[in-house]
């Protein structure tokens, strides 16, 4: 059996980590059954170039580096999408694999599965049967393009195994497997939590010279107060609906600036597309000049799980930190209105608030979020063990 899985934007590289290892592990132990081997080949379309976006996920995982890459980079949606297409189209035809596997929301995602599907190749959607309902987000749109593609769903959780019903996928097609994104999350545990946080925030400021203003805060780094909670909120944001409008981004900003750094340090792990707005909309120095607002460079898998263990807090529009919150138990507020993933909010017995951006919202929750103690939680089948339940059903699967 022949297997072409898919990479292409950060989020997707913890997801294909276990999934690649899983594979191997399979490989191993049906060297001598009757079973089929696997030749699996890895292909990243290149949406995500920078080594801190990419390659330093490689390294950190472990993964394989690509047999292909697409060298896609950055563009429009329609550019990336049909860029990938094309280059993906001519692979397909070369290898003539009996599987693409897509994994998550991203463009490659919905490229991949879109031309494997005109070329009658069957398509595996890990992560399958997540809805927003929101269909300005760009992930909606490549999610529902690629489950309804899909010859093979594999859920996260049993919502999305509802979701896909209510759709009229066959029940056949859906596998409620697990989360993939927790293998990765308990293979690195260890590891992450021998990391000094000093050394995350020395080795990752955009500006070397601050971190000295961040030592106070690391007093008793390894005693158990800090083990408890930590001294700090940790943030991301990089959704459009949270960046390309000045009018939206500013009074977050203000709000980060003048009230949550005016009570913690404030760590704030940028990513490429924010750091281009606030500096197209004149609020780069605002940023910069916060003493208590640590900017850094996009940081390493390891060191992102780190911080999060022992955060006081997290303020995130990412799918994926709200679900690492759920397990690592930090309280989450997250930007945003809706969420694919409700099985991460507190009404699901997850860590996350939707505080959307609306700056009253964000206040009030926050302030509830900071008394908040740490509450792991772990959905069914969240469990470190989903990637080979991934490589089973793909081997299992009956047309
Ligand atoms: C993409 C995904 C999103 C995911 C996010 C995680 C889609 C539709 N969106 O959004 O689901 O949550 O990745 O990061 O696939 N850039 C760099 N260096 C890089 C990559 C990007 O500077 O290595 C810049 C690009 O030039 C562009 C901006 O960042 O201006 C946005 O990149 P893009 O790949 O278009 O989308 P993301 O916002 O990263």
């Amino acid at each position: 059996m022949k297997i072409i899985s898919i990479v292409g934007a950060r989020p997707n590289f913890m997801k294909i980590a276990p999934f690649v290892r899983a594979i191997e592990q399979y490989n191993h132990t049906h060297k001598d059954a009757t079973s089929p081997n696997i030749k699996h080949i890895l292909v990243h379309t290149g949406q995500h170039y920078d080594d801190r976006m990419s390659q330093a996920f490689f390294d950190a995982l472990g993964i394989p580096a690509a047999d292909i890459n697409l060298g896609i980079g950055s563009g429009t949606h329609a550019e990336q999408v049909g860029n990938t297409m094309i280059g993906f189209e001519k692979i397909c035809l070369e290898e003539k694999p009996d599987w693409v596997v897509v994994v998550g929301d991203v463009n490659a995602t919905l490229a991949c599965s879109v031309t494997a599907k005109k070329l009658n190749i069957k398509v595996c959607h890990i992560e399958a049967g997540l809805r927003s309902g929101d269909m300005t987000m760009p992930e909606e749109v490549n999610r529902l393009v690629t489950d309804r593609l899909s010859d093979l769903l594999l859920t996260p959780d049993k919502l999305s195994n509802a979701n896909l019903q209510k759709e009229g996928v066959p029940e056949e097609k859906i596998k409620f497997v697990g989360n993939i994104m927790i293998d990765t999350l308990e293979a690195n545990r260890e590891k992450a939590s021998t990391l000094q946080i000093n050394n995350i925030i020395t080795a990752n400021l955009l500006d070397p010279n601050r971190a000295k203003a961040f030592h106070p805060h690391l007093e008793g780094e390894s005693s158990a107060s800090n083990e408890e909670g930590g001294s700090y909120a940790l943030l991301t944001l990089h959704r459009p609906s949270n960046v390309d409008q000045k009018e939206v981004l500013e009074p977050i900003l203000h709000f980060l600036t003048d009230e949550v750094a005016s009570e913690m340090p404030v760590i704030w792990p940028i990513h490429p597309r924010t750091q281009k707005m606030l500096q197209n909309f004149g609020l780069w120095e605002k940023a910069i000049s916060c003493p208590n607002l640590f900017l850094m460079h996009p940081i390493g898998y390891h060191e992102m799980l780190r911080l999060n263990m022992t955060a006081s807090i997290m303020l995130t529009d990412s799918g994926g930190l709200q679900e690492e919150c759920c397990v690592l138990g930090t309280p989450c507020l997250t930007l945003r209105w809706n969420t694919e993933r409700p099985v991460t909010l507190k009404e699901h017995g997850g860590a996350s608030v939707l505080v959307g951006n609306n700056i009253e919202r964000i206040r009030k929750e926050y302030q509830r979020a900071i008394k908040a103690g740490r509450l792991p939680q772990r959905p069914e089948l969240w469990d470190g063990q989903t990637a080979m339940r991934c490589v089973k059903a793909i081997i299992d699967y009956q047309a």
